[in-house]
């Protein structure tokens, strides 16, 4: 499968008062995907949005809206997010009873499963799932809050990532969340990252196509269709 580097932008950093602004604002600058992390206050200890969101968040992008949810058993509501317009929707392999059941779920309603774990979560935790992924996010920060520090220590679970992936035939695009920014995003493409989630690093420089586009680069290629070499349909 070949590497991709494609830039997904977390509104979690964007200026509420005005998110149809800074979304237009980050889609015109290039961004490939739009990153939207939902929280309960019970998984992790915050609060953000819902579906309610994510489908006005819908109307105003044309971007494929990368969900991140960070909550307890998602399977309750992988339904009200596809209603929503989720295109990738990824569960905490720590927040389902029933991990395979979540992501055929998540299948079954025509989105493209992910599935994420946290910094102290071993990588083994999600390797009995890979076969059945379409993205792997590997969190570079503890769940629950922008504006963290990158978390080097993570990079060999973008490299184990990458290995299994060649080594083994599957089909996952690989995605790094938290710290990311102009100089964390080269070593998370280095050990393997292809979807770069980036919040405040992102929304606050003040060159921001300058941003997504140096981004970009560090595939060494031009940016694509976002869609371009995923399994699902
Ligand atoms: C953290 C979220 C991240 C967050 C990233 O729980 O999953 O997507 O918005 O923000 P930055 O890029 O500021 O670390
Ligand atoms: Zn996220």
């Amino acid at each position: 499968m070949e590497p991709v580097v494609r830039v997904a932008p977390s509104i979690l950093a964007a200026d509420f008062t005005c998110l149809a602004d800074e979304i237009r604002r980050a889609e015109a600058g290039g961004a490939d995907l739009l990153h939207l992390d939902v929280m309960d206050g019970a998984f992790v200890p915050n609060i953000s949005f819902g579906p309610l969101v994510v489908e006005a968040v819908r109307r105003v992008t044309r971007l494929p809206l990368d969900v991140h949810l960070m909550i307890e058993e998602p399977v309750r509501y992988v339904e009200a997010f596809a209603g929503a317009g989720a295109r990738w929707l990824t569960v905490h392999v720590e927040a389902c009873a029933d991990v395979a059941g979540t992501l055929e779920e998540i299948r079954v309603q025509g989105l493209r499963p992910g599935l994420a774990l946290r910094p102290g979560t071993p990588f083994a935790e999600v390797e009995p799932f890979l076969d059945a992924l379409d993205l792997l996010l590997v969190m570079t920060v503890e769940p629950g809050f922008g504006g963290q520090s990158y978390m080097e220590d993570q990079e060999p679970k973008l490299a184990r990532a990458r290995q299994l992936r060649e080594s083994a035939g599957h089909s996952y695009r690989i995605e790094v969340d938290g710290g990311i920014g102009r100089t964390t995003a080269p070593g998370a493409v280095a050990a393997g990252a292809e979807f770069l989630v980036a919040g405040s690093a992102l929304f606050t420089d003040p060159d921001l196509p300058g941003f997504v586009s140096t981004l970009q680069k560090l595939a060494g290629s031009p940016s694509a269709d976002p869609e371009q070499g995923s399994s699902a349909p």
